[in-house]
């Protein structure tokens, strides 16, 4: 298949077929945890619910593989002809996300090692090593048997990879096997000692290094880490999980070529960098579960779905699971109100999603999630849940000519996984450095404004925006650096935050005046770094508009060229530059040199937008989101109400596809509810 760069999928899935047409719907479906008779049951309230695709036999390896090579797979056909009898289709899981205790038994070594030296036991799930021959064997072995058997059954429409690669709390592993694999990665990155020796800086502190076999994984140490050491690691276990997908996605593809694959992602998860994981994917899907008790939920949800469609390319995705009501690993489960799941799921598809699935379809009666939510609960199929789970199949049916339309974005907010593991590292000037929160004080403002916005990898191709936001890009290759300045040459307009270009790829400091690849194009020089205790605080003064609190970080700015858009206020930077803008070619660039709040960082994106010329509409209403999905001759605008009071839209004259009625003029939609108005164009 057909792949482009960092994220650029080009390929459709040719094969993904919820039965019907249209937008699917669905949750985790685990028979294996039920008797037979209640199989029947399911898939007659499947019917019922409008649900059409459903995840299956994620966790079942042990269900499947009784014995070391004893199959039992009668009962998963059983169970895929029942949901093809009832039109559902199954996005099929490799199991391998929880290996069964005979294995762990033969073959005590698959289990993963912590840091520490702990080992993780099975009991749980996830405990396995992916880099231990005997687990990657068996694994593989049962991939194989389920692609053999299932790739053309009727009833299947994608592969499911695993589950939750990497995600929290084992994301890598410190076994024999796993160091082992670290010495040849790192003697394949590198290819000698000396270049691994400047690479990780190890004239400091007597890390010389003569033989591959002195190198360790970055284990618990006495003093600080070295710096290089740990940014491989994490490439290095970004690759694992990647190079574990595309082991088994090699075998599915080589029984059922057409099948597409995908794997459960996690929002702007840190250790794996889904860039070079969406690229191997057919379809992204990810994980969604808000928390209630953050206000702003709806905010990171929107953020995070347009982090998905951007990782496939801007093709439709999968939300592969969601949030009911209640999960049980947080300390204090709040659960979700009424009324948020629908929202949420709509939210989903404003953002390019064409499938929605919560977890779980049957709440579980034993295990370690019994307590969480599903779609049919404990009570059976009625109450407040169900009724909320049946309205949205119904909306999602009546929404269906929406699948496969896309949504435009003139805006784009650099990410960068391994600028992100460079600027949280350890050693660093402050732990409060966090990709995520900066990103999202960068994507509120964005939001506020109601402007759509897609991610890019710094190294992309930026030619479709007109305004590029990097947030905290500290680690910058020569590449992306050339890239950011030739885009704004040509035209775009790039905002900077602080503490960006420092260090290249091997996290070696760029020297000749910070921040050296960015110094010409935003016309000045950073003097010092000046990060701010917890608690402290300074001010930043717009000429001519707001004055703002600003905290975390501040820096002595010296303006080479750039024009002051604001200054501190306050103690030794009082009247320095805290935002400035520099013209560069036929472009600007702005740089933001201290964490801003939200007014503050609304008063840069208001200034950005307007040098950008986004064609931005009036400023929405408090809780309001609006967002555009098109096919080239259709629009679908969405308008989703987040907030406690009704709103009165503007539309144009078009059809609202959640009520079927023909709208025009203004449009109510009371709190919590949404309306989706087709128009022509
Ligand atoms: C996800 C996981 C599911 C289920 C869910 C509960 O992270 O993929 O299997 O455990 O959490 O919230």
């Amino acid at each position: 298949m057909a792949k482009t760069g960092p994220g650029g999928s080009t390929t459709t899935p040719a094969r993904w077929k919820p039965a019907g047409a249209g937008i699917a719907f669905g949750g985790d479906y685990n028979p294996e945890q039920w008797p037979e008779p209640v199989w029947e049951e399911d898939v007659r309230l499947m019917r019922e619910a409008g649900v059409n695709l459903v995840s299956l036999g994620i966790f079942a390896w042990a269900r499947l593989e009784p014995e070391p090579g004893r199959l039992d797979l009668a009962w998963l056909d059983r169970v895929l002809d029942l949901l093809a009898g009832a039109g559902v289709s199954a996005a099929l899981a490799t199991p391998t996300a929880a290996p069964p205790p005979w294995l762990v038994r033969a073959h005590p070594e698959i289990l993963p090692v912590t840091v520490d030296g702990v080992t993780l036991w099975h009991g749980s799930r996830r405990h396995y090593c992916p880099h231990v021959p005997a687990y990657r064997e068996a694994g593989l072995r049962i991939v194989r048997v389920i692609a053999e058997r299932y790739a053309h059954h009727p009833a299947v429409g994608l592969w499911h990879v695993d589950n939750e690669l990497g995600s929290f709390p084992y994301t890598d592993c410190y076994c024999p096997a796993s160091a082992a694999a670290f010495r040849a990665w790192l003697q394949a990155r590198h290819g000698d000692l000396r270049r691994l020796g400047d690479a990780w800086g190890t004239s400091v502190w007597s890390q010389g290094y003569t033989d591959w076999a002195e190198i360790e994984p970055p284990r618990r140490t006495p003093a600080a880490a070295n710096p290089g050491q740990r940014l491989d690691w994490q490439r290095f276990w970004s690759d694992t999980w990647r190079d574990w997908f595309v082991a088994q996605v090699r075998i599915l593809r080589s029984v059922a070529p057409d099948l597409p694959a995908t794997t459960n992602f996690i929002g702007i998860h840190p250790p794996i960098d889904y860039w070079r994981l969406a690229a191997e994917e057919d379809i992204v899907s990810e994980d969604s579960y808000p928390d209630p008790a953050d206000p702003r939920w709806m905010v990171e949800t929107a953020m995070r779905g347009d982090l998905m469609r951007s990782l496939g390319g801007g093709k439709p995705w999968i939300v592969m699971e969601s949030s009911l009501g209640l999960v049980n690993w947080r300390d204090r489960n709040v659960a979700r109100r009424p009324g948020a799941f629908r929202l949420g799921s709509l939210q989903a598809v404003a953002r390019g999603a064409d499938a929605v699935m919560a977890f779980q379809w049957r709440q579980a009666q034993v295990g370690a999630e019994r307590f969480l939510t599903g779609m049919v609960g404990h009570a059976g199929a009625r109450g407040r849940v169900w009724e909320e789970v049946t309205a949205l199949g119904r909306d999602l049916g009546r929404i269906g000519e929406i699948a496969g339309s896309r949504l435009r974005a003139e805006v784009a907010i650099v990410l960068d996984w391994e600028s992100r593991w460079a600027l949280e590292a350890d050693g660093m000037l402050s732990h409060d450095l966090r990709q995520d929160e900066r990103t999202a004080d960068w994507y509120g403002a964005l939001y506020r404004r109601g402007v759509t916005a897609d991610f890019a990898h710094p190294e992309a191709d930026l030619s479709g925006y007109r305004l590029v936001l990097a947030p905290e890009l500290h680690l910058v290759s020569d590449a992306a650096a050339a890239n950011l300045r030739g885009w704004v040459e040509r035209g775009g307009t790039l905002v900077l935050g602080f503490f960006s270009g420092i260090v290249d790829p091997e996290t070696r400091v760029r020297l000749g005046g910070y921040p050296a690849p960015f110094r010409e194009l935003l016309g000045l020089t950073v003097e010092e770094h000046l990060p701010l205790a917890v608690g402290d605080a300074n001010r930043v003064a717009f000429a001519g508009g707001p004055t703002v609190p600003c905290d975390l970080w501040t820096e002595v700015v010296r303006a080479e060229g750039a024009e002051v858009v604001a200054t501190f206020t306050d103690d030794l930077l009082a009247g320095m530059p805290a935002v400035t803008r520099h013209p560069w070619g036929r472009g600007a660039a702005v740089y933001v040199a201290t964490r801003l709040d939200p007014a503050g960082y609304d008063a840069v994106m208001a200034q950005a937008i307007a040098v950008a010329a986004i064609p931005a509409g009036p400023v929405p209403p408090a809780g309001l989101e609006v967002t555009v999905r098109t096919d080239g001759t259709r629009s679908w605008r969405f308008a989703l109400n987040f907030g406690t009071e009704p709103v009165d839209l503007p539309v144009a004259v078009g059809v609202e596809l959640l009520t079927g009625a023909r709208v025009g003029g203004s449009l109510r939609i009371a709190p919590g509810d949404a309306a989706i108005v087709r128009t022509p164009g």
